[in-house]
């Protein structure tokens, strides 16, 4: 048992909390926020010691396990030579991080770039978007309906839900939100047999003539020189893309001189099976942005790759953007430990993860026939999900995703005879997608562990 425990319980820790912290994050989402302890490899654990089998991984940010002993030793590593230093100064493994990032980028996209770091996925956003505003002089973008990337106010005016912005004033910079290929739920209301990509089509006709509103046939410009796109939405639900999507997205892009900023924050590092989420659609992006697992969850970094031509030094010119602690050394020291791991793991990785998600994609489609509330299931690699719908197979259930999670986070399920919990999050446009995020080394007994404790789940629910 921790000391910790012997000093405070749960309930004292929810009354110092809810006294004395502002309640403006997410913790306060829940009246009665879950408290955990400690962690290992694929569980966290509460305060009685009950392991509970986490599938969101904080939010993806710890794709190689709670507690992955490589990185842990190399943060503290850091810790006990080099923990601090002004950012005006340079440290090895800075300059080390760079070149492994962008050799590993070059390698998969043949094109040369150079790296730039900060803290937090909003930070990437805001960074990415002086990128554009330095080399196109233009504010507008266009991003998705269903898009997150942070809530930062830069970040915030790309995100789709007005939630974030309604009590922050005008957004004079919100973006030109095009709805993504959802093809279960096809904003077009088509069926993709026989759609005939008529989403893209759509968006081609935005420069059809200049009353669209977004371009001067005569000049040739658009009003919004750069698209921000998760390849695979993430907050939106862990919903891909169709296969042929981005590819064409990115001619259309190209014809009228428009940057793809690709958000790799939530998808990228293996998430689905490459280190890159767009490279699942052979595209290349013109900055791509990540954060999250670039540390596996440690101390925060983020950065940014762009092509050579929007980043060279004497385009974007020193001090253009910069924090206090955004080349900190025990961030980008994980970040090395983590990207040497890549280097090292890279071909397990792409072998393994598409068998494993196979495999789990099997033990859902199992529970999708058992359950008539399952409409959809689907994903690529260890970005899964699960859509809850009413028994009608397609009237979105939020009610039932809130309460799967919170049956969940109870503790008391069954894996051969032990008790446990199993930790899920939800995402989608009516928050009734459960989103399945394991680490990448989860072991095939916690795949089948995973789909027993769904199915008890189900079962307790849906009675
Ligand atoms: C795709 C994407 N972009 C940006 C962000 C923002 O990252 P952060 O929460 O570190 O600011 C997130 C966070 O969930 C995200 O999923």
């Amino acid at each position: 048992m921790l000391v910790l425990n012997e000093m405070i319980t749960d309930e004292e820790i929810r009354e110092l909390d809810d006294k004395y912290s502002s309640w403006g994050d997410t913790v306060h989402y829940s009246k009665n926020p879950k408290i955990f302890a400690t962690c290992e490899g694929s569980y966290i654990y509460d305060s009685n010691d009950t392991p509970y089998l986490d599938l969101q991984m904080m939010y993806s940010s710890c794709n190689f396990g709670y507690k992955n002993k490589r990185i842990t030793n190399a943060v503290i590593h850091q810790m006990n030579t080099l923990p601090q230093l002004t950012p005006k100064f340079l440290h090895r493994y800075k300059a080390l991080l760079s070149k492994k990032m962008a050799d590993l980028i070059e390698e998969r996209f043949n094109e040369k770039g150079r790296m730039h770091f900060n803290v937090g996925g909003a930070q990437a956003t805001e960074d990415a978007i002086k990128i554009v505003r330095n080399y196109t002089k233009r504010n507008g973008f266009f991003a998705f309906q269903g898009g997150y990337h942070g809530r930062t106010i830069g970040a915030t005016a790309l995100t789709s839900s007005f939630r974030y912005r309604e009590r922050y004033g005008h957004f004079a910079d919100r973006a030109n939100f095009v709805p993504f290929p959802y093809c279960f739920r096809c904003p077009y209301g088509m069926k993709c047999e026989n759609c005939n990509h008529f989403c893209i089509k759509q968006f081609a006709r935005n420069f059809e003539s200049e009353y669209k509103a977004i371009y001067d046939p005569k000049t040739n410009e658009c009003e919004f020189k750069a698209f921000i796109a998760e390849p695979i939405l993430g907050t939106g639900g862990y919903i891909e893309a169709p296969s042929w999507y981005f590819k064409e997205l990115k001619e259309i892009l190209d014809a009228y001189d428009i940057m793809l900023v690709v958000d790799e924050v939530q998808m990228g590092m293996y998430r689905t099976g490459k280190l890159w989420a767009i490279e699942n659609y052979n595209v290349v992006p013109d900055v791509m942005t990540f954060a999250k697992s670039i540390t596996n969850g440690m101390n925060p970094l983020s950065g940014l790759w762009a092509k050579e031509k929007y980043i060279a030094p004497d385009v974007f010119t020193p001090g253009s953007a910069h924090s206090t602690y955004c080349t900190n050394p025990i961030g980008i020291r994980a970040a090395h430990e983590v990207i040497s791991i890549v280097e090292e793991e890279q071909n397990d990785f792409e072998r393994e993860i598409p068998r494993k998600s196979a495999k789990f994609m099997e033990g859902l489609n199992f529970l999708k026939n058992k359950y008539a509330c399952i409409g959809d299931v689907g994903g690529i690699g260890f970005a899964l999900r699960i859509e809850l719908t009413q028994n009608d197979g397609f009237t979105p259930n939020r009610k039932l995703c809130d309460a799967i999670q919170e049956e969940g986070l109870k503790g008391d399920l069954n894996y051969k005879g032990k008790r446990c919990g199993l930790v899920l999050n939800n995402g989608g446009f009516y928050k009734n997608i459960v989103t399945l995020v394991p680490q990448l080394y989860i072991t095939d007994e916690q795949i089948d562990m995973a789909i027993e404790l769904l199915d008890q789940l189900f079962s307790r629910l849906t009675r």
